[in-house]
């Protein structure tokens, strides 16, 4: 592939104000500074404050979910969703390779383990047709539960992600969730935006998680959202996010053992500030991903594009090289002539924590993490 022109191009026509060009950055240009010196006029800059309310809200509003949790990252959601959805020490959740650390980490604070099926070339999430397949054959359904015949252990969660916010095949994930009892917790970190079949990401199980770490497409500094539609997940998040504290006007009466997970006020200013710019954010990063298509069209680069029947936010856009060796060239050449483009984490199975959980037929997942490469993804500013 010609990458001098690529370059040329994303220097050039996309980003021909920027020096050096990163992958992502973060974009204030709406009233972030004011909202932040509220919070401090207000002298509530900690843990409580009405910037976390009203951030809630407009997730709730913008998300659709019925209830949503303001917490400190997505780590922290993830880790909490994972609890309320029942997942205990010593059992599974099934999760797809191909993901950032922080959705199996979260699986293994609770003392469960990971296993890995494969994920889908096109939507580059989890693969319903390998769920289906692992669920049918390699599992035992009885007494209302899963449990993994190799491991005999229980299978209590489901934690598909919808990579670089290209939403994945969430709905027969969900139904192969619910037919096989098993808690589904989307992880919806990178998809703010994203919807598939006219509903957003992250709201088709029990619970999903958003990040809003500085990377993404709307940004609080660190981070997260646990949404639900389920009144009682709600409160059991709420209370497990905000220490466990018994609600009284002046007692300090914590019935069992939780976290401070709360998102301080200060970072849900910046929220509330970004949510006003998200719909603009959305359609700049379409409208720039179009752009992308059309250029790798040309080129005869194979462009990653959102899946059939979905809207995606393209977070980060992404092309598929051959194999490493051209992936290799690809990364040097890019980044040392200013332009930030990076490789697809290297897969969970492979990290020395997770090297010893149960890893199915993964080979779309494989020949993906050699081939698959990020590209500058920011919002075009206008200056
Ligand atoms: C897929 C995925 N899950 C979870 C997280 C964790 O979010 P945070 O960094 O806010 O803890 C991230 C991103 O950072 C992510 O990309």
């Amino acid at each position: 592939m010609n990458t001098s022109s690529l370059i040329s191009y994303i220097k050039n026509t996309l980003y021909p104000n920027d020096l050096s060009i990163p992958l992502h950055r973060p974009v204030f240009e709406g009233r972030e500074k004011e909202y932040l010196a509220d919070c401090i006029d207000s002298n509530f800059v900690s843990s409580v404050g009405q910037k976390v309310i009203d951030f809630e809200n407009q997730i709730r509003e913008y998300t659709g979910a019925k209830f949503a949790a303001a917490v400190v990252n997505g780590t922290a959601a993830l880790h909490a969703a994972l609890i309320i959805s029942g997942v205990t020490p010593d059992t599974e959740v099934i999760t797809q390779p191909l993901s950032f650390a922080a959705t199996c980490n979260a699986i293994a604070y609770c003392g469960a383990k990971p296993v890995f099926i494969d994920v889908n070339a096109s939507t580059l999430g989890l693969s319903a047709e390998k769920l289906e397949k692992f669920l049918k054959n390699k599992t035992q359904y009885k007494n209302g539960k899963t449990v993994n015949r190799k491991t005999r252990r229980e299978i209590t969660a489901c934690v598909p992600m919808h990579t670089f916010g290209h939403p994945c095949e969430i709905e027969d994930i969900a139904r192969l969730c619910r037919e096989y009892n098993i808690s589904l917790v989307e992880d919806a970190a990178e998809s703010l935006g994203s919807i598939y079949k006219e509903k957003h990401t992250g709201t088709f199980g029990n619970i999903g998680i958003i990040s809003f770490n500085g990377n993404k497409i709307l940004t609080t500094g660190g981070g997260g959202m646990i949404l639900t539609n389920d009144s009682a997940a709600a409160e059991r998040a709420k209370f497990l996010t905000t220490t466990g504290k018994r609600p009284h006007p002046y007692e300090f009466f914590h019935p069992e053992v939780a976290f401070n997970y709360r998102m301080p006020n200060l970072n849900a200013a910046l929220g509330c500030a970004q949510m006003e710019q998200l719909p603009a954010f959305v359609e700049k990063k379409r409208a720039l991903a179009e752009k992308y298509k059309a250029f790798c069209a040309e080129q005869k680069i194979h462009f990653i594009h959102e899946p059939a029947g979905s809207k995606s936010n393209y977070w980060l856009n992404a092309i598929l090289l051959s194999g490493r060796e051209e992936r290799d060239q690809f990364l040097k050449e890019t980044n040392s002539q200013g332009v930030m483009t990076r490789p697809v984490w290297d897969l969970m199975n492979t990290l020395p924590a997770f090297s010893d959980c149960q890893v199915e037929n993964i080979s779309t997942a494989e020949n993906m993490a050699d081939r698959l490469v990020n590209l500058p993804s920011s919002v075009p500013t206008e200056s």
